[in-house]
């Protein structure tokens, strides 16, 4: 699997037609959602699955998210609380992941869910991964199509600089609009704040009328997934800098002087979440040894930019 030259498929009807036969001969293929890009593969299909894992070199411990055409189809794989309902409905398709009880016989594979008995599913709102998933008929799992560990996808060039040769495909769909992964919550019980992402935690909180509890709360179900250090670029990162030290590289957000790049110089959260993995790893191909990033607010879409940043400044071991 390893030697394979990787095949770039255009977004159009004989590319994802192709995609979707990759998929269903077992085969990863990474393809665009509304987020950032996903390596999918048959959810089904042990061996499939067992394909990210090894392309990504993802700790196996590490539960999986299967993406589905639409509510209906996921309604064959796990149950909706009602709660879980009503965000579905509320922002489905979109950067929404919930944590459901999976359904007995539900065929999807144990490397998916790690052998817990729920299951992550999201609708991706992105007109060529949902025109993929509709051909595939299935459900495919996903992770963000990077090696494990580091800065997440959010265009095709991204994907080919950590996987060439080690997926057989990828599907071209130019750069993710959100650029964040999806906001995780857990549907099991009380609504639980898994993880912050393109989907503002507001937004959630709004829709159930209700806070959100925190993986933080002693009866909070916890993702197994967030490891601490992760979304890393080569360099060392140091956070909320006003004045960098000499040697090192500004990420500016709002009206900053000295910053070679600018998540958004208007101070936008919006367009810094768009840009934010883009703009890591340019300072990664521009050979960045230690990046200092200016504050950003921790509202809206910033919380999930600082989950993301704190993550990418924690100690590696490395
Ligand atoms: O936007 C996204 O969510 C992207 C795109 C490709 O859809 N996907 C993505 O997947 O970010 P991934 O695998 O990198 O993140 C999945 C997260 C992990 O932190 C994992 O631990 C958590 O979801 N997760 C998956 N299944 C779970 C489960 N049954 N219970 C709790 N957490 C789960
Ligand atoms: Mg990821």
């Amino acid at each position: 699997m390893n030697q394979k030259q990787t095949v770039t498929l255009r977004p159009d009807e004989d590319g994802i037609a192709a995609a979707a036969q990759l998929l269903r001969s077992g085969e990863c293929v990474a393809f665009p959602t509304e987020t950032v890009y996903g390596l999918g593969a048959d959810a089904c299909n042990d061996t499939a699955v067992a394909g990210i894992y090894a392309a990504k070199g993802r700790p196996s411990f590490n539960p999986l998210i299967i993406h589905v055409d639409c509510m209906e189809t996921a309604r064959r794989y796990c149950d909706f609380t009602p709660d879980a309902e009503r965000l579905a409905q509320a922002f489905w398709p979109g950067a929404l992941t919930l944590v459901l009880p999976l359904k007995a016989e539900s065929g999807i594979s144990k490397l998916v869910t790690a052998g817990l008995d729920t299951v992550a599913v999201r609708v991706p709102d992105h007109a060529v991964g949902q025109a993929l998933l509709a051909a595939f008929g299935g459900p495919v799992a996903a992770p963000s199509a990077n090696p494990s560990g580091r800065i997440s996808p959010t265009t095709m060039q991204h994907v080919l600089a950590g996987l060439d040769r080690k997926i057989a495909a990828v599907v071209d769909g130019g750069a993710c609009g959100v650029g964040l992964e999806s906001t995780i919550i857990g549907c099991t019980g009380a609504p639980v704040l898994m993880r912050a992402g393109g989907l503002p935690v507001e937004a959630v909180e709004a829709c159930l009328g209700r806070r959100l509890m925190t993986e933080e709360d002693p009866s909070a179900p916890k993702s197994p997934g967030q490891l601490l250090s992760h979304y890393a670029p080569r360099g060392r990162v140091r956070l909320d800098v006003t004045a960098p030290d000499d040697g090192e590289v500004l990420l500016g957000f709002g009206e900053v002087d000295g910053a070679p790049l600018n998540l958004s110089p208007s101070g936008d959260l919006t367009e810094a979440a768009s840009g934010l993995f883009a703009a890591l790893h340019q300072l990664d191909n521009m050979g960045a040894e230690r990046i200092a990033v200016a504050p950003i607010p921790d509202h809206g879409l910033g919380r999930a930019i600082n989950d993301r940043l704190r993550r990418a400044a924690a100690p590696r071991g490395d």
